[in-house]
């Protein structure tokens, strides 16, 4: 007989510990102790041979990888674009996704247009919203509605018994820590409400062949809330992010078992729900004519889609002791870095000077071929001498003040091209095995930046 021992679990954190305690020494949370009782096989157990008898337990047999067939998976396509993309071309019978995104960046509006125009039968529970609420945003979202149900429920069994008997190809969970099972104790979101939930939705899935998205909400760090294993559990980890005051967002793959996590979708907020953008370039870029010194474009890359983006930067001179330094959309300690190296390998001198920059339209770049084009504003803004419009920048700085090679070059060329960019600056690294002509657009290759500094001494 199995031996029964006694332990302690956090309820908010997983952290186990053989004696009660008042305060999670692990999530500093306090009262979140309580006691489980575990099976412990006995050291004879432990030790027979199980797999020396008979037992109709071991029914699988292992197979050579040549001989399994593929059976062919029919992926559901969406009428979004986007989605398609990020899903890795539609979604797979079957798979279990769940969409992570802080409160208010659209997740609810994103999962219920996507709903409501589908062809299929798409079943979308809330734990979260009245059915007036849902109602109330499919009609701003002006789609058809004839497929979509609408399920006001948290209760995961009833969830469940209720998807069995409507059959949908489609099942949208809004949110999975508002959803709780009665076979446990815990309050919903609670870690093991989380998982045991999860769990049983999965089990559903993957007997039933029916996808289900499931809403996550975000920690305060930015990480997906509830254990680890939740991402674990899944096939496909999606997040959603940009900046609320922006109209973009980005919907970027952390996981994904059925594609590449490269792939990236980028939407617009308008009024009537979300909007796939086919070419975010256009409109990250500043539409106005006139020539402003402190701005030049970037051709950077997010996942395996180029895109220009327009830096801007203000150097002006400190009327205060401290000069101030600010950085939207790009990290602090890289500004200050960059200025470093303009000082020391280019003799251009910004301690007196207050600098701020900014990345257009909300977004956050880590990409850093984004080096170049900073520098260039930053240059442009101290001596006040204006880029022309027509020109677009791509490299890395490294410490020593040379300009490096960046992945995708050939991409992040043509997409300048296209939208009409009359001359890129690249590192000279990249230029090795490029032919240079194939591409309609003039490449300056660039070895050190006091060559980027002499270049605005020529304009
Ligand atoms: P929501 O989708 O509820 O976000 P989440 O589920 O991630 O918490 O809300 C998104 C925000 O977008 C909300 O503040 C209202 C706004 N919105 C629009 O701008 N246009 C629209 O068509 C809709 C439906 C919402
Ligand atoms: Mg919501």
């Amino acid at each position: 007989m199995p031996k029964s021992k006694k332990i302690f679990v956090c309820d908010n954190c997983g952290n186990t510990s053989v004696k009660w305690e008042g305060k999670c020494a692990y999530c500093n949370e306090w009262n979140t102790f309580v006691e489980k009782e575990i099976k412990e096989e006995t050291k004879q157990e432990k030790r027979k041979k199980v797999w020396k008898k008979e037992d109709d337990r071991f029914t699988k047999t292992p197979k050579r990888i040549s001989e399994i067939t593929i059976g062919k998976t029919i992926r559901i396509v969406s009428t979004d674009s986007e989605l398609n993309r990020v899903l890795g071309g539609g979604v797979v019978p079957g798979s279990l996704i769940l969409i992570g995104g802080q409160p208010g960046i659209g997740k609810s509006t994103l999962l219920l247009q996507t709903a409501l125009r589908m062809e299929k039968k798409v079943l979308y529970v809330t734990g979260e919203e009245s059915e007036e609420q849902i109602k109330m945003r499919a009609n701003r979202l002006e789609d058809n509605q004839n497929n979509a149900f609408i399920y006001v429920e948290n209760n995961v069994d009833s969830i469940l018994k209720q998807c069995s008997e409507l059959k949908p190809d489609l099942i949208i969970v809004d949110s999975i820590q508002v959803i709780y099972s009665p076979h446990i104790d815990s309050t919903p979101g609670s870690v093991s409400q989380v998982r045991e939930c999860t769990t049983d939705i999965l089990k559903f899935a993957k007997e039933t062949n029916i996808p289900v998205f499931i809403v996550g909400h975000i920690t305060k760090e930015g990480s997906i809330a509830g254990p680890k294993v939740l991402e674990h559990i899944v096939d496909v980890v999606v997040q959603f992010e940009g900046d609320r005051n922006y109209n973009f967002r980005i919907l970027r793959t952390l996981k994904n078992r059925y594609g590449s996590t490269e792939e990236l979708g980028i939407y617009e907020m308008t009024s009537t729900g979300l909007r796939p953008v086919e070419n975010p370039s256009e409109l990250l870029l500043s539409q106005n004519d006139e020539n402003f010194s402190g701005s030049s474009v970037a051709a950077t890359i997010e996942g395996l889609r180029p895109m220009l983006i327009e830096t801007q930067a203000l150097v002006s001179t400190a009327i205060y002791g401290t000069p101030q330094r600010s950085a939207t959309g790009f990290d602090l300690r890289r500004l200050n870095m960059i200025l470093a190296i303009l000082e020391k390998r280019a003799g251009l001198f910004f301690g007196q000077k207050d600098v701020f920059l900014n990345i257009a339209g909300g977004l956050k770049v880590i990409d850093p071929a984004i080096d170049l084009s900073i520098i260039a504003s930053l240059v442009s803004s101290l001596n006040d001498i204006s880029i022309p419009k027509n020109t677009c920048f791509a490299g890395e700085i490294s410490l020593t003040g040379e300009i490096r090679a960046v992945k995708n070059i050939e991409a992040r060329i043509k997409e300048a091209a296209r939208l009409g960019f009359e001359k890129i600056f690249i590192s000279e690294n990249n230029t090795k095995g490029l032919n240079t002509d194939m591409f309609n657009i003039k490449i300056q290759s660039l070895k050190k930046i006091d060559e980027l500094i002499s270049y605005f001494q020529n304009i």
